[in-house]
């Protein structure tokens, strides 16, 4: 072999390297990828967001009112088949989620018609929360839906305040928000659509104009009220089987001033893990909201979410590269050793293991 046949062969090597390196994205980029929900504008999903799957980059899909067009469930179709057939792909489908609450907040035009508040106050509520999540469940699988962002665990504290406005809370006291969530829990489950219990620790002490969405919040409520009151419907969520929990973005100074629920080790790790034992996935509210205004970036907010102990950050701005800049700056963080590797695996194993189960 001559000098120019051997450098020939060595650069053949090197562009078939190449090429291997460009159709098989890396371990780290489709591990990191599991833990990002993307969103897109308007009905049709565009183009780029079928090759972040392809990349590996795309953990699940969150889809909003402006995203049902008539095509809808071959659409979703179509997202679960470019991941399976892609080298991504990891044998679990992809994450499909909305929030399908009931009344007035569901994304999709199906059921369940009643809003938690008219099931909590009905003759049998548990007995209308099992209708509920049933409802719930086969009106999302006729869209190819997976996961639902429901039930809401918010314990309402005032007629009209942020949580009853809307008939979003199944009641004002942690008795009957229980029963209602845990009969929710179980006939969704049950049926096959994931289950969200929202938002930890507890949202329902919130003002008409508190919305996390839009500005910072905070909750004053002792450790006591908010162990007793609020928190008490996760314990009976969790023993229902419950295989994710959304916390919120308010900031509750019983256990950390500084950071809210969803950003805080001390609500992520200490309370719902180490104290309420909860095994599942843990989900953020949307990362874009207002209420983190001051926490930097929706990258550098979703870097502070996961060094909490957040297993799926949610982007939901409707906006594909605002999923694509996450997934590159957690891929930066793992390299650098600040998002520390073993939790951070652990998380993804979980993530995996609620997919798995979902029926194909
Ligand atoms: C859905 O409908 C749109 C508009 O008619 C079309 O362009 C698109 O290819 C369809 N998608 C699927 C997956 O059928
Ligand atoms: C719940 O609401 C009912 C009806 O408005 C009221 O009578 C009751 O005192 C409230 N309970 C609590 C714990 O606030
Ligand atoms: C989409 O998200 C990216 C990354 O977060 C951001 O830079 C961009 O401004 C966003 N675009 C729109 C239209 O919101």
């Amino acid at each position: 072999m001559d000098w120019c046949t051997l450098f020939q062969f060595l650069l053949s090597v090197l562009q078939l390297s190449q090429v291997v390196s460009a159709a098989a994205p890396s371990d780290l980029t489709v591990e990191v990828g599991h833990h990002v929900v993307f969103s897109y504008p308007g009905p049709q999903p565009p183009p780029r967001l079928f090759s972040l799957i392809k990349q590996g980059k795309v953990g699940g899909i969150i889809l909003f009112g402006e995203n049902v067009a008539d095509n809808l469930s071959a659409i979703i179709d179509d997202f679960q088949k470019t991941y399976k057939d892609s080298p991504a792909g990891s044998g679990a489908p992809l994450l499909i989620l909305t929030d399908q609450e009931g009344g007035k907040v569901r994304r999709l035009p199906t059921g369940p018609t009643a809003s938690a508040k008219e099931v909590g106050q009905s003759k049998n509520a548990e007995k209308s929360a099992a209708q509920s999540g049933k409802d719930a469940a086969s009106g999302l699988q006729k869209y190819n839906v997976n996961a639902n962002l429901a039930p809401v665990l918010d314990v309402y504290r005032e007629e009209g305040d942020f949580l009853d406005h809307y008939g979003r809370s199944y009641g004002n006291t942690s008795g009957l928000v229980g029963t209602c969530v845990s009969s929710f829990v179980r006939a969704q489950q049950s049926a096959g659509v994931i289950a969200t219990a929202k938002h930890f620790p507890g949202l329902g002490a919130a003002s008409t104009q508190a919305n996390t969405d839009e500005q910072p919040v905070t909750i004053d409520l002792t450790l006591h009220e908010l162990r007793s009151v609020d928190q008490a419907p996760y314990s009976k969520a969790i023993a229902a089987g419950t295989e994710m929990i959304m916390t919120s973005w308010a900031i509750y100074p019983a256990l950390d001033k500084k950071y809210p629920s969803g950003l805080s080790k001390a609500w992520v790790q200490d309370e719902l893990r180490s104290r309420l034992g909860f095994k599942g996935v843990t989900i953020t509210d949307a990362i874009e909201a207002g209420a983190l205004k001051t926490f930097g970036d929706d990258s550098a907010r979703a870097v502070l979410a996961s060094k909490a102990g957040m297993d799926i950050i949610l982007a939901s701005a409707r906006n594909v590269s605002q999923g694509e800049a996450i997934v590159d700056a957690l891929v930066g963080e793992v390299k650098r050793g600040s998002l520390p590797r073993k939790p951070f695996s652990e998380a993804t194993e979980r993530i995996l293991a609620i997919r798995k189960k979902i029926p194909t």
